[in-house]
């Protein structure tokens, strides 16, 4: 199996739970890991699996504006114009049986919010087409700029393993009912 993990992220969290991701897909299948900027100037993927995650800023996915904001709390370069909305906002539409799964990050601290990125990503995913393996998960940081909340890491990992598993079993029922 082939996949592709596909993020945005300002501050580096999200970064590295779509690495965990990738590792836990990792035992059943080859994965590249692409942040959002590089992703808009790659072809279409044509993996088996699309994995896509964001941070969720103002109850949902990034827009440039706060993106602009995210800009002022580091001093890593941020892409204020391409986010995760854009990209898949420009995306083509794919055949039946295309598959995807959707994550995102948010904060823990002070407050838990409403809004989750997963789920925006997860609902633009479907509008284009994709069937979803798995629940859109989100996945916490103690505060705006990180850490990473305690045990979430391994969290990623874990969930990045049942989605190898879920596109393993389909796999096996193919092939089971190839030779039936
Ligand atoms: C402009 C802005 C708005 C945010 N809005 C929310 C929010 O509505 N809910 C939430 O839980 N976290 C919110 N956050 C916190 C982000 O979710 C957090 O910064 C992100 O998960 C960190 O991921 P990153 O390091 O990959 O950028 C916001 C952060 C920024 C910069």
């Amino acid at each position: 199996m082939r996949a592709r993990v596909v993020y945005e992220s300002m501050f580096g969290n999200t970064a590295t739970i779509a690495e965990a991701i990738a590792q836990g897909l990792g035992i059943h299948a080859t994965v590249e890991v692409v942040d959002v900027t590089t992703a808009a100037q790659l072809p279409e993927p044509t993996v088996d699996l699309l994995v896509v995650g964001g941070p969720t800023h103002a109850f949902g996915l990034s827009r440039p504006r706060t993106r602009r904001d995210a800009a002022t709390r580091t001093s890593a370069p941020v892409a204020v114009e391409t986010g995760i909305r854009e990209w898949l906002e420009s995306a083509l539409p794919v055949p039946e049986g295309a598959r995807a799964a959707a994550f995102g990050t948010k904060a823990a601290h002070p407050r838990r919010l409403p809004g989750s990125a997963a789920r925006g990503i997860g609902r633009r995913l479907r509008g284009l087409g994709y069937q979803l393996i798995g629940e859109p998960t989100d996945f916490l940081v103690d505060a705006m700029t990180g850490p990473l909340t305690a045990g979430e890491l391994d969290r990623a990992r874990r969930w990045g393993e049942q989605l190898a598993h879920i596109e393993l079993e389909r796999d096996a029922s193919h092939i089971c009912r190839r030779r039936e």
